[in-house]
């Protein structure tokens, strides 16, 4: 079994690398990324002496590149983490969220469709439903909620569902399609609500919440999430939905002051800034379909997993430190300068 993970040197996509050649150590893992911003060679570093596993840069949209990685190793399937992932960054640039995102997928179907391949996985996102109302905590997004989008990152993410949808009906692709809550755990990049506030709160540095705090996210730990992509690859029904999460929602603000109570820093760091434009109010997964199909429930509890995550970033300063060193500072300035 030849697995090609797109994305991989990404938050979400090493860890499942992590998780598979663990899990699979007779199957052999191709690592497709581009290496930007997000990307990062030193989180794989782990896995690269492994003779299972094969690093390649390449840009999934860069069909020449694509085909002749098909040709060289014939995937027999392909999970799809590789995406411009930060909604602050796609309200201030959508259109490389367009051109990976949507047609970076197209490339890497016309790849499968040419070669031939037994699953293609689309890794999908819960914000493809849009969002739902604070004062209605009964209403859950299941796999026939329709898509409703409020971001130029969220709409490109449906788009691509969308042509993922039509390469099954229109060319038999077996595909499928899984939309996840909000991930936490290690290798998460600092731009991001959980790594940011960490990062920040160590560095004594204000912690900006957008808004009053109150916008609320279904939090669920990365490796519950490889794990159910592990088994709708294995057991999941072609072409079909499956909702990821575990009923874990939490306000922001109680994010934030968990995570200065845990790192024994005052909550008047706190900083309110402005409000993200067309900001999601509330994300929450009903997971009922990935439950009884295929047996998915989540292993980590947030309180377990959340302490966890802060211990790895204790742990692993010259990670996150390398990252904000460089390139990233720029974007803090342009995003948090005058906020
Ligand atoms: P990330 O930003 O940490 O990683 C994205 C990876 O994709 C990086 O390694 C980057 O170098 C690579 N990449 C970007 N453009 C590429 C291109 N054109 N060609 C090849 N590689 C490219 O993202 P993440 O948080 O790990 O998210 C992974 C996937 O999961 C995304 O598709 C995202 O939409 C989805 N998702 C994320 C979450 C979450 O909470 N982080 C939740 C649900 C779904
Ligand atoms: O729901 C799944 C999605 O979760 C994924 O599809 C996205 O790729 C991933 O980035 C994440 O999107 P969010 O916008 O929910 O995550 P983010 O960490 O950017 O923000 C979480 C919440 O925290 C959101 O309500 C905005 C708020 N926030 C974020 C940042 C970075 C702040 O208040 N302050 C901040 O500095």
């Amino acid at each position: 079994m030849t697995i090609l993970v797109t994305g991989g040197a990404g938050f979400i996509g090493s860890n499942f690398i992590f998780h598979m050649l663990g899990k699979y150590p007779q199957y052999r893992i191709i690592c497709l990324d581009k290496l930007t911003y997000a990307g990062n060679l030193s989180t794989l570093s782990p896995v690269m002496d492994n003779p299972n596993f094969r690093f390649v840069k390449l840009d999934i949209c860069d069909r020449e590149g694509v085909y002749q990685l098909f040709e060289e190793e014939h995937p027999d399937m392909v999970v799809n983490f590789a995406a411009e992932s930060h909604v602050d960054r796609s309200i201030e640039n959508p259109e490389v969220f367009l051109q990976t995102n949507i047609l970076g997928t197209q490339v890497l179907m016309d790849a499968c469709r040419k070669y031939g391949i037994t699953r293609y996985h689309q890794v999908s996102t819960d914000e493809v439903y849009g969002d739902l109302p604070l004062d209605r905590p009964d209403l859950l997004f299941t796999e026939e909620t329709p898509i409703h989008t409020s971001s130029p990152y969220s709409a490109s993410k449906a788009a691509a569902d969308l042509l993922v949808m039509a390469y099954h009906r229109t060319y038999g692709l077996p595909v499928t399609i899984s939309r996840c809550s909000n991930n936490y755990g290690p290798y998460h990049f600092p731009e991001k609500l959980i790594p940011l506030m960490i990062a920040n709160a160590l560095a004594d540095k204000p912690l900006p919440v957008y808004g009053e705090g109150l916008n609320v996210r279904d939090w669920l730990y990365v490796e519950d999430h490889c794990k159910a992509i592990d088994l709708i690859l294995h057991k999941g029904r072609v072409g079909e939905v499956y909702n990821i999460g575990g009923h874990n929602e939490m306000r922001n603000i109680d994010i934030v002051k968990l995570i200065c109570k845990a790192l024994d820093k005052p909550e008047s760091l706190i900083t309110y800034v402005t409000d993200r434009k067309g900001h999601d109010m509330r994300y929450a997964i009903d997971p009922t379909k990935i439950h009884t199909e295929l047996g998915w429930l989540p292993e980590t509890m947030f309180a377990d997993g959340i302490q966890k995550t802060i211990r790895w970033y204790l742990d692993n300063k010259t990670w996150w430190q390398t990252i904000i060193s460089g390139e990233y500072q720029n974007y803090y300035e342009k995003m948090y300068g005058n906020r």
